[in-house]
């Protein structure tokens, strides 16, 4: 049988056809619009991600017997507010992850609500990205539209509810809404009340790898697939990741270079941060993981390559970053493009380069934005190793993952033994995955990871670069704090 993997993210929605061996047959790509209305505000047309993945399975499925598709299984961009009304009409833009437009509710919500009551009721604290302080800003500054809520949906199960009828969730996506009972796996009643929700607006959650549904019979003419397709509930793109790069088991790791930047460390037992630093989810698997997120990563080096230097090539400009100027930079970079989550929680923070001097190249700064990627990246591992989580190795995706010279940037900053896979596309092979168990072709999703995730290759951190590197992070986390005061005064 064959299984579509789809990850829905930030940029483009990616989808995979994949066997039951897990030979990934075909992959195409769409993208779509991102909006910015205001600095710091981040919002997409829901209606372009059904309409780009409607085309992209037509697309995937050319010269394949769309009769052999068993499932779908989607991993989603997550936290993104998408409402609808009575007659499920999408009532404004979704507001995406990376949105900072909440400052002020995540205030009210971590200091007068307090850290530790919404910890003990959701496992984690408020950040600007989330779902739940997105709905408060909805109440204060559009709330008739907030009146007219008749459910609250994330970006990949609004597309699952398209395809299916069904208003679903999964554990992993829903634990990053602050409304959800992440050691339960339910809904949280005083989150609920708290923010002025009532329970049937939120969708009914499924673990991951169950069948929500099978497609409409509308949706499976327009897509071209049988209507006995299963459609899964899918995943979080982190979660969906890690299944899809096997990082499932207790310590696994998985570090994610797209748009954000993630590091996911796999738990068999559920556990939270008692600073509530890294995010405390539940896993695709059934089980939980703690995640740090960065707001901006392979976004960081798009940026820089796409919109200041105006090249394609990103190789090229990598290319005079030789060995021995590794762990030798002057130059620093902050990567906080849209503020920052994980772990310092500041929607203030703002990218700068510190320590340019007359004889800095370009090579230079593109080097410290690969490197303050990864000491961003190390900050959150720091969290983990001082929760005497050990991690020695992780696996590694996404668009960054595939620039050699950045696998070994991260590999010496943060001393740790790097696992390629056989390939990037983390979140929609882990959404196949997903589907597969869904179909009854794996009886679980530690088995089917086990089997079909192929390690091809390692990157070794080398103890001189390491070194230098331990002390180049030691200057990275001066820069923040003696920063910090000035952004707000700088954003006015
Ligand atoms: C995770 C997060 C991002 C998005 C990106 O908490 O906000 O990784 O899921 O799609």
């Amino acid at each position: 049988m064959l299984y579509i993997g789809i990850d829905l993210g930030t940029s483009a929605v990616k989808l995979l056809l994949m066997d039951g061996e897990g030979k990934i047959l075909n992959i195409v790509s769409r993208e779509y619009p991102l909006s910015f209305p205001h600095p710091g505000w981040s919002e997409q047309d829901p209606a372009h991600w059904l309409r780009e993945t409607v085309a992209g399975v037509r697309e995937l499925m050319k010269g394949f017997d769309a009769g052999h598709v068993a499932g779908i299984g989607c991993g989603g961009q997550m936290h993104g507010l998408v409402a609808l009304d009575e007659n499920d009409n999408v009532l404004r833009p979704a507001i995406l992850w990376n949105d900072g437009r909440t400052a002020e509710e995540v205030e009210y919500l971590n200091h007068v609500i307090g850290k530790q009551t919404l910890s003990k009721y959701t496992a984690n604290i408020a950040f600007a990205g989330f779902t739940a302080p997105k709905l408060l800003w909805m109440r204060k500054h559009e709330p008739e539209l907030f009146a007219r809520i008749s459910k609250i949906m994330l970006p990949k199960d609004y597309v699952n509810y398209m395809l299916t009828g069904v208003h679903c969730t999964d554990a992993s996506d829903a634990s990053g809404m602050l409304l959800f009972d992440v050691e339960h796996r339910r809904w949280s009643r005083e989150m609920l009340e708290l923010c002025g929700l009532r329970e049937d607006q939120m969708a009914r959650v499924f673990e991951s790898y169950q069948p929500v549904g099978t497609l409409r019979p509308e949706m499976a003419k327009e897509l071209g697939l049988p209507e006995t397709v299963k459609v899964c509930a899918g995943a979080g793109d982190n979660a969906a990741a890690a299944v899809g790069t096997g990082t499932v088991g207790e310590g696994a790791c998985n570090i994610s270079l797209g748009t954000s930047g993630t590091i996911f460390i796999a738990s068999e037992r559920f556990g939270v941060d008692p600073n509530n630093a890294l995010h405390a989810f539940a896993h695709a698997d059934g089980n939980y993981h703690l995640m740090g997120c960065m707001l901006s990563a392979a976004s960081c080096n798009k940026w820089w390559m796409d919109d200041i230097i105006g090249t394609t090539d990103y190789a090229a400009q990598q290319k005079p970053i030789t060995d021995e100027k590794l762990g030798r930079n002057h130059v620093f970079f902050l990567p906080y493009l849209m503020g920052e989550r994980s772990p310092i929680n500041d929607t203030d923070a703002r990218g700068c380069f510190v320590g340019l001097t007359m004889d800095n190249t370009r090579a230079d700064m593109t080097q410290a934005v690969l490197e303050g990627v990864a000491f961003g990246i190390r900050d959150c591992l720091e969290v983990a190793r001082s929760l005497g989580i050990d991690v020695k190795r992780s696996r590694i995706c996404g668009g960054g993952a595939k620039s050699p010279l950045w696998r070994k940037i991260i590999a010496n900053v943060c001393d740790l033994e790097l696992e390629l896979i056989e390939s990037e596309e983390g979140p929609g092979y882990g959404g196949a995955i997903l589907a597969a168990v869904a179909c009854g072709e794996y009886a679980s999703v530690g088995s089917a990871a086990e089997k079909l995730v192929k390690v091809v290759g390692t990157v070794e951190p080398d103890p001189a670069v390491a070194a230098r590197y331990e002390e180049q992070y030691k200057k990275f986390r001066g820069v923040y704090p003696a920063l910090k005061e000035l952004f707000p005064v700088l954003n006015g």
